[in-house]
């Protein structure tokens, strides 16, 4: 077995880098709240303490126009530089180094009239851009400068320029966006001009030991993209220009290919990295969906890249770098790249958050303590809030025990990770055990338990989840009609032809699980390539070999019911959900709104639509409604005179929800 690489320094621009990992960046909310920098010193010390070498922050504006929205954060003054200060000591003081990301968002800004190199319009934001006029675009560059000088001012090692997934240094270089007809426009020369001038000022202005990381898209993933041509230029004229290092961009966010979504493979990127490798001279660092030690491990083994980049690992497990080091993977809390915490917050306005981990962003408002007096806790139900309970619970000192009645830990993760796609839910399952079998948690499952069982512990948490939602409807008990569990977790043999009433994530689910033949692509990138039209030949603009996907037709005829008018499966995930309805549209999947449900007969689920009555002749309809609360043994529990808790779905059973569970879990143990 070869020597570990993931340990190993790298020298950049002066700096000894103490291990190859670094913290991708990640625009967190903090960035605009004037006690921000508390929170994201906290943030990102507990990430340094944890052993990462280098952390990238999230995009900060060079200036006003370069804003994600109006109350954007950006740094163009002295003021603004001192707010950094706290956050670049904290990170010093455990020995890690840390660059800030310089993001100017272009079209994409949203709410306000945004600039970009020519007036085109990104379809993803309503808002049609004005083109900058020749002293603009040479007053942004010099912004550009400004802004590294005073993050060099504020202590940050280094800065990344933001070059890729479609925001404005990206627009500048892609035909597709530049239509301008002056020295920033028209030639691949000219177009690569406003990023040459960006990296040689800051060169220039922060001197020999400042590190500048380039972000470069190596697939923009839409038409008119660059080629692998153009993208040799680039390399070789940033390097000119006196960049460090080169970081990976995958797709512009207007790009209709999933590259950070759960269904992507992991490292499923990680050859294109290998080329930037093969064509530059300065060290490279891959990206997207490294989560495991083993898949970091092995791109530096395969000399693909010269340092590995995690961001959304780094908000699962702060201590990351150190269990990848020790070899202690087993122990990691792993990403399992579900964006619903995290990502999902970011667009529509909300903190950053974490599904797996609660204290992630939370390290200043969720404080684990020991417990000031010993209980024995009885955790009834062991999904994901019960699992979630015994661990904090436990950590804290209590003597926790953890009940189930099936067989297994997990609960509703067990029917989550059996959907195509979804398999890093094992993950989360693994990590639990772990630890609860290393904190000595006892655990019993096969046990179905009474009121009398838990009778002579101190306090009780009920975790024992949620029953499927019945719906009233003339033939519910018909033999066509299925739950989802009798589908996801019974596996009952269904027919060809179905229908599924409910839109929500468990439709969508069990959509994925019906619809899916062949083999999964998710597990293996080359199959995800030529499904998503990727060009791993990289001869084609973009990186795309066709606009459409090509995802195998399901052998079923499968349509998605929903009782609200207007697009179906609007309620999913902002950053997955268009994900999904593509990919079972591709798939072949009929999806029908505006529905009010008449009866299920042996003809199959009769419907009226806009007035007029329609007839699915389906084999099969499968009932994803929601679901309520299992309560069922709350009153004899609380019979028994001692404390009872409800958590996750059986306090609250909106969705499955995996995130409110855990979270919830945890938070009942910080208080026992
Ligand atoms: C909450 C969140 C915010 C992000 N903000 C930024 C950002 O400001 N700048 C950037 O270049 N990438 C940003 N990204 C993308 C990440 O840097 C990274 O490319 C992506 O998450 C894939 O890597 P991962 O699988 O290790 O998470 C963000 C990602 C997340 C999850
Ligand atoms: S919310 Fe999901 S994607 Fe985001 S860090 Fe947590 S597990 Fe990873």
């Amino acid at each position: 077995m070869q020597a570990s690489l993931l340990g190993r320094p790298l020298q950049v621009s002066g700096h000894a880098l103490r291990t190859r990992v670094i913290m991708g960046s990640m625009h967190t909310g903090f960035e605009e709240h004037p006690e921000g920098n508390e929170h994201l010193a906290a943030f990102y010390q507990a990430r340094a303490k944890g052993g990462v070498a280098l952390i990238i922050t999230g995009g900060i504006s060079p200036n006003a126009d370069g804003v994600v929205t109006d109350e954007g954060a950006k740094l163009t003054t002295d003021e603004e530089a001192a707010w950094h200060k706290v956050v670049t000591d904290a990170v010093h003081q455990d020995g890690a180094k840390i660059c800030m990301q310089i993001l100017h968002t272009g079209r994409y800004a949203m709410m306000r009239q945004p600039v970009a190199p020519s007036a085109i319009q990104a379809p993803i934001n309503p808002a049609r851009p004005r083109a900058l006029s020749l002293s603009e675009v040479k007053q942004t560059v010099q912004d550009y400068i400004r802004c590294a000088q005073l993050a060099q001012q504020a202590g940050y090692d280094g800065v990344e320029v933001m070059g890729s997934e479609g925001y404005l240094i990206n627009q500048f270089i892609a035909k597709r966006t530049n239509q301008r007809d002056d020295e920033y426009g028209g030639s691949l020369e000219n177009r690569h001009r406003f990023a040459q001038e960006i990296v040689a000022g800051i060169r220039a202005a922060c001197g020999d030991d400042f590190i500048i990381i380039f972000r470069l898209s190596v697939l923009d993933l839409v038409e008119d993209g660059s080629t692998w041509e153009d993208n040799l230029e680039l390399i070789a004229r940033i390097e000119a220009a006196g960049a460090s290092m080169f970081n990976t961009g995958i797709g512009w966010h207007e790009a209709r290919i999933p590259t950070i979504a759960t269904m992507v493979p992991r490292a499923a990127f990680k050859e294109f990295t290998g080329k930037l490798k093969q064509a530059s001279s300065l060290p490279v660092i891959a990206t997207n969906r490294i989560n495991m030690p083993e898949v970091a491990e092995s791109i530096l083994q395969a000399g693909l890249a010269d340092a590995v980049c995690l961001a959304r690992p780094m908000l699962a497990d702060a201590e990351w770098t150190n269990k990848a080091l020790n070899q202690q993977s087993a122990a990691i809390n792993t990403c399992i790249a579900c964006n619903q915490a995290c990502l999902d917050h970011i667009f529509v306005g909300k903190l950053t958050s974490r599904l797996v981990n609660p204290f992630a962003c939370h390290e200043l408002q969720l404080i684990q303590t020991p417990a000031l007096k010993k209980k024995k806790i009885a955790v009834i139900g062991a999904g994901p809030a019960g699992m979630a309970c015994a661990k904090t619970a436990s950590e804290r000192g209590h003597q926790a025990a953890l009940f189930d009645a099936l067989s297994e830990l997990g609960g509703q993760l067990n029917i989550a990770k059996t959907i195509p796609g979804k398999q890093e839910f094992y993950e989360a399952i693994r990590y639990f055990k772990h630890e609860l079998e290393k904190l000595g948690v006892h655990i019993q499952l096969n046990h179905r338990v009474q009121a009398d069982d838990v009778s002579d512990f101190d306090e009780i948490v009920l975790a024992s989840g949620i029953h499927p939602r019945q719906i009233e409807l003339e033939g519910i008990s018909h033999s066509k009609v299925m739950t989802y569990l009798d589908v996801l977790r019974e596996r009952k043999p269904v027919g060809n032809n179905v229908a599924i009433i409910g839109s929500g994530g468990i439709g969508f689910d069990v959509g994925e699980f019906l619809s899916q033949d062949g083999p999964d692509s998710a597990l293996d990138s080359h199959l995800f390539q030529q499904e998503w039209q990727i060009d791993a030949s990289l001869e084609h603009a973009g990186g795309l070999t066709a606009p459409e996907p090509q995802l195998h037709p399901s052998k079923r005829n499968i349509t998605i019911c929903q009782r609200k008018p207007g697009m179906v499966g609007r309620t999913l995930g902002k950053t997955t959900g268009w994900i999904h309805r593509l990919t079972l549209k591709e798939r072949g999947v009929n999806m029908m709104g505006g529905l009010e449900y008449v009866k299920v007969d042996d003809a199959g689920l009769h419907v009226k639509q806009a007035g007029e009555d329609k007839v699915l002749e389906v084999d099969h309809v499968i009932v994803c409604a929601g679901q309520v609360p299992n309560r069922d043994l709350q009153a004899a529990l609380e019979a028994l005179g001692k404390p009872v808790h409800l958590i996750g779905g059986a306090e609250i059973a909106a969705e499955l929800d995996a995130k409110r569970a855990i979270l919830s879990g945890t938070q009942v143990a910080l208080a026992l």
